[in-house]
């Protein structure tokens, strides 16, 4: 079985090939609902294309006929009794979502989501991100300008005190808002 945060990050794989420059990644739960959106502003897909987009055998991929990152992210929410759609406008980005009943058996794990989200920043410098995570107890949210800005030029994401910082201010906010759904 797929952990959530393993689908998030095959789709982030998809904004980031589209050339999306701001990638946003909210997490949200209510009940033992949660609901999982990422919204790229990359190039999007046609009309046509995205109706058929949930089909294995519809990839835009050279490398082999079939892509699973849209097939199994709908199949794992649907599995766990949850709901899965997809919006997208050429030429202005692409929002997915994911709903999951976390209280179903069958519902994935949801995995290391902020080492998913660091290592996705750490990656692509060049791509902004925002990460959050709501709960009927807050927010938490983590904007990657907001640190670019704070660092200036001369240190990068990648500099390991910087990671830790993001992962252990992540962590305390989440705990804060007690997003702990696993
Ligand atoms: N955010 C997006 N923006 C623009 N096009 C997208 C986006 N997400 C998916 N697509 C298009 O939909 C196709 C299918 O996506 P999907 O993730 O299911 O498979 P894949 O990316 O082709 O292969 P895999 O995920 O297995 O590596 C992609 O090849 C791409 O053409
Ligand atoms: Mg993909």
């Amino acid at each position: 079985m797929f952990e959530i945060s393993l689908h998030i990050l095959d789709i982030l794989q998809n904004s980031i090939k589209a050339g999306a420059s701001l990638i946003t990644v909210r997490l949200t739960l209510k009940g033992n609902m949660l609901t999982v959106v990422i919204e790229d502003n990359g190039c999007g897909m046609s009309k046509e294309f995205v109706a058929r987009v949930c089909d294995p055998f519809v990839t835009t991929r050279t490398t082999r006929k079939v892509g699973m990152g849209i097939s199994l992210f709908k199949a794992g929410a649907e599995a766990s009794g949850g709901s899965f759609s997809i919006h997208s406008r050429e030429g202005v980005g692409t929002t997915v979502t994911a709903v999951f009943d976390i209280s179903c058996i069958d519902c994935p794990p949801l995995g290391d989501i902020n080492g998913t989200m660091i290592s996705q920043f750490v990656c692509h410098p060049e791509i902004d991100f925002i990460y959050s995570f709501t709960t009927d107890k807050g927010q938490m949210e983590f904007d990657t300008r907001a640190v670019k800005q704070v660092l200036g030029d001369e240190v990068s994401l990648d500099t390991p005190e910087v990671m830790q910082w993001m992962q252990e201010s992540i962590k305390e906010e989440l705990e804060q808002i007690e997003a702990n759904v696993n």
